[in-house]
């Protein structure tokens, strides 16, 4: 991204001469077109950032203290929106898809950045601008880490950071579903058919991968059904068969 900005700004240079339109024209050629949000914060979702051995000693209190001294606020914040799908958790599991959090609106009502910002290096790191306000990556990494008995697994950290205000507050994702969506795979690339398929064979192919959930479907009402039914009122008489007798795509 940074380099794409430089790179942008020489030409506004180079190109003054050329009008405004054969710079725009110039910089759309070459620079193709710009990553969208969704895309930048995916890309940032997967760098490294090495991690930092030594932290700051110092109470919650005192660094909160210390970042109003310094003027520190929603000024400092240079992403708004980040997708959190870190390498570092991905290599143990990657059930869900990534989690979306909007920092920018986190921060605003938060008022306090050291709320999840609660620490910092004990020295200045030479790829960060802004050594107090680190990502959480930096420190937390794997559990358990023999070399880090009292930091928590970045996975962990989050949960707690992020779930414990949420349920604090009573505001906010607080159950699984709410932040993880499923991981499904891209089903174009999935279902193989024929052309002009029938019906049975869109259902057979479907229970090439998906026979638990076919168990699953003959345990309900849909697969059942054998009838009227007292319970459906005013439609008594309007559907006689489920799909465990004569429906057309039965299996
Ligand atoms: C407030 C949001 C939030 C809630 C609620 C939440 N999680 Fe997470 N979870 C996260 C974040 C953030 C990560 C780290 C994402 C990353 O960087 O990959 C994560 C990571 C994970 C991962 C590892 C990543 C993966 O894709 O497999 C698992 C497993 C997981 N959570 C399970 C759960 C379960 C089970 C619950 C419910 C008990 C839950 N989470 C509730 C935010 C949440
Ligand atoms: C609700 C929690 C929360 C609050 C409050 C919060 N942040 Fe963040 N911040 C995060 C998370 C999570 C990340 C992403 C960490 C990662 O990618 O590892 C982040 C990342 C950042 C980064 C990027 C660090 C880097 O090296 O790329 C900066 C800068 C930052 N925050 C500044 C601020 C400032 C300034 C405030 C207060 C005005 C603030 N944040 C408040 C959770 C928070
Ligand atoms: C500069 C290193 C560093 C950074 C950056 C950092 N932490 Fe921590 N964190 C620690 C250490 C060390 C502990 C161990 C407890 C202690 O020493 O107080 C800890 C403990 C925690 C704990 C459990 C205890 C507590 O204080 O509530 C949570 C939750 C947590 N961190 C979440 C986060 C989140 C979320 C981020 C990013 C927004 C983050 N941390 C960034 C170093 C860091
Ligand atoms: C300091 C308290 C606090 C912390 C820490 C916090 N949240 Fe929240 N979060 C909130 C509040 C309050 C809301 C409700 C905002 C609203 O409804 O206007 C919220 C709403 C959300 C939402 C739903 C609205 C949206 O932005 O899409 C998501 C998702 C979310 N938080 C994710 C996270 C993740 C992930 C973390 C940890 C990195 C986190 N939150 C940490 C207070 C917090
Ligand atoms: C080659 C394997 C494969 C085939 C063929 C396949 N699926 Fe899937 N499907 C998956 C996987 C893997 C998942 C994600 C994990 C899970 O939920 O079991 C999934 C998930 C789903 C989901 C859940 C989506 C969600 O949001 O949770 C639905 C619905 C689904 N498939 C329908 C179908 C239908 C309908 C067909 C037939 C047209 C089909 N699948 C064929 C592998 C397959």
């Amino acid at each position: 991204m940074n380099s794409q900005f430089r790179l942008n700004h020489s030409s506004l240079c180079t190109c003054a001469g050329l009008g405004v339109l054969g710079m725009l024209l110039w910089s759309t050629v070459v620079l193709g077109a710009e990553p969208t949000r969704q895309e930048q914060a995916q890309q940032r979702a997967l760098e490294r950032v090495p991690q930092i051995k030594e932290v700051h000693q110092e109470s919650l209190l005192r660094r909160s203290q210390r970042l109003q001294e310094r003027g520190v606020s929603v000024k400092d914040i240079r992403q708004t929106y980040f997708v959190l799908d870190s390498p570092i958790i991905k290599e143990l599991e990657d059930r869900y898809a990534p989690v979306r959090f909007n920092h920018g609106q986190h921060a605003a009502s938060a008022g306090d950045c050291t709320i999840c910002h609660h620490k910092r290096p004990a020295a200045d790191i030479a790829y960060n601008p802004n050594p107090e306000l680190v990502r959480c990556s930096a420190c937390h990494q794997q559990s358990f880490a023999p070399e880090f008995p009292n930091r928590l697994g970045l996975k962990a950290a989050y949960h707690q950071r992020c779930i414990q205000c949420h349920e604090d507050q009573n505001k906010g994702p607080q159950i699984c579903v709410d932040c993880h969506l499923e991981q499904v795979p891209k089903h174009q690339d999935l279902v193989k058919l024929p052309e002009n398929p029938d019906p049975l064979e869109v259902t057979a192919e479907c229970l090439r991968c998906h026979a638990e959930q076919a168990e699953d479907f003959k345990l309900t009402a849909h697969w059942l059904w054998r009838g009227h039914s007292s319970y459906t009122v005013e439609n008594e008489r309007a559907v006689q068969h489920g799909k465990g007798t004569t429906a057309i795509n039965n299996y």
